[in-house]
């Protein structure tokens, strides 16, 4: 078979790795695809190994070889960053599954990259990951990190970047650089665990991190709410942040999703009420139930307390991304806008993409109280970048980002200009340059 690798690179990777974690042809495909099927590459070679010694060979070899490398985790990515698009050799770190015990005194665990963010959740029943992602079963730490995840908690406690308390990273070349004590306190120079936090695989391949966990906090509480227009949403979700204790999540869905959802994967609308939008409040510990309560006054509203009630109202948030895949193959745009702008956002923005393409679909929802909302486009007219263009534009032009948490990877490369200067942008391309002067990782993400 001609995997357009020269033989002797694919003996070396099995040498390394073993026989069975070199994958070729049909073997490989799955990883050269990712789940919307919105990005599709091909590979010739997927390479699996099981620890950082194996991660630093194979890179060695591909160093020596000039051949480009994909890195990729549980291939959750929503920006096409882990996929092969260019042929490039895929590094798949799902094998790197070590997860030490959870440091009880600390409060932190050191994770390999392979372990799915669900496994580090539950390693302890004292402690949680303050990140929460629908994808966490399949998501893993490595990927995660590497793309700063963000999700349904980061009005509470941040996003990925921010529950990094060291890392341990392979560069193209296979040094190792690791720094996984954990010290809170630590100015001893230039933090690289938090540059990799959102490099996207181009500055080197995490193997491990070292993470702080958030107290388990008791009594959750979850309330999905009707409200009557989006102002109401933002509204309520800003009293919200304010007034309840223990908030942990505010998420805004709309009905034209939840009736996709209801229509094509039999899921239940959460209200009775026929109302337009809905906001999802999460809180818990002491008094959280009652502030709640007082909060949603008379709107109509479900409330959950226990594990299989809640599970149910989050399935209408959580399942929501899978919305629009039922009218066709969405464009996944992620951004956010400063909180003044986030109604206007909200409100206008399916009018900007049916100016370029009036039979567009577009579903809309997302994380109000940090500023950002996920814009699902269903195109009618080719997809050759015009509603990118008129949606990203829109949102530069109310003070926004482009991508709020899902990255820039191929899917906005394009765009970026419209985010970073022309000095912000040389700057990254220095630093891309010192950790990976032969260029040969994620070489066509994130371009400067
Ligand atoms: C979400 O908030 O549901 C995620 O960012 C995933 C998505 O938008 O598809
Ligand atoms: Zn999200």
């Amino acid at each position: 078979m001609n995997t357009g690798l020269p033989a002797a690179l694919l003996k070396d990777f099995a040498s390394v790795v073993g026989d069975g974690h070199v994958l070729t042809g049909d073997a490989a495909a799955g990883y050269a695809v990712d789940w919307t099927g919105g990005f599709r590459g091909h590979t010739a070679a997927v390479v699996r190994p099981k620890d950082t010694a194996q991660v630093a060979a194979v890179l060695a070899l591909c160093h020596q070889a000039g051949t480009p490398v994909v890195p990729q985790g549980g291939n959750t990515g929503l920006v096409g960053g882990g996929i092969p698009r260019h042929g490039e050799v895929v590094l798949s770190l799902t094998r790197l599954g070590r997860l030490d015990q959870v440091d009880e005194s600390a409060g932190q665990v050191t994770a390999g990259a392979g372990v799915t963010l669900q496994q580090v959740a539950t390693a302890h029943p004292g402690f949680d990951l303050g990140i929460l992602i629908a994808s966490r079963d399949s998501a893993t730490v490595g990927g995660a990190v590497a793309t700063n995840a963000g999700g349904l908690r980061v009005l509470r406690y941040g996003p990925m970047r921010a529950q990094l308390r060291g890392i341990e990273a392979v560069l193209s070349d296979g040094t190792v650089v690791s720094h996984l004590a954990g010290l809170v306190k630590d100015n001893t120079g230039y933090d690289y665990p938090s540059l990799l936090a959102g490099s996207e695989g181009t500055l080197a391949v995490i193997t491990s991190a070292r993470l702080q966990l958030v107290p388990r906090l008791p009594g959750p509480v979850t309330a999905i709410i009707g409200l009557e227009g989006l102002d109401g949403v933002h509204a309520m979700a800003t009293r919200a942040v304010r007034q309840v204790r223990g908030l942990m999540s505010a998420e805004f869905l709309t009905r034209a999703g939840l009736v996709l959802l209801a229509e094509h994967a039999g899921l239940p609308l959460p209200l009775r009420a026929e109302v337009p939008a809905y906001l999802l409040l999460e809180a818990a510990g002491d008094g959280a139930g009652d502030d709640l309560a007082e909060l949603v006054g008379d709107h109509p509203a479900a409330v959950g307390t226990t594990p299989a009630d809640r599970a149910r109202l989050w399935a209408s948030r959580e399942r929501h991304p899978e919305a629009a895949g039922f009218l066709g193959t969405p464009l996944k745009l992620d951004v956010s806008v400063p909180a003044g702008q986030w109604v206007r956002l909200a409100s206008e923005v399916t009018a900007v993409v049916q100016a370029v393409d009036p039979a567009a679909r577009v579903i809309v929802y997302g994380h109000v109280a940090d500023g950002n909302l996920h814009v699902n486009v269903v195109p009618a007219s080719p997809p050759d970048g015009r509603h990118e263009q008129a949606v990203f534009e829109f949102v530069a032009s109310l003070g926004g980002s482009i991508s709020a948490e899902h990255g820039i990877g191929a899917l906005k490369a394009r765009w970026l200009p419209l985010a970073r200067s022309d000095a912000e942008r040389a700057l990254f391309a220095r630093i891309r340059a010192a950790f990976d002067p032969a260029g040969i990782l994620n070489p066509q993400v994130l371009p400067s």
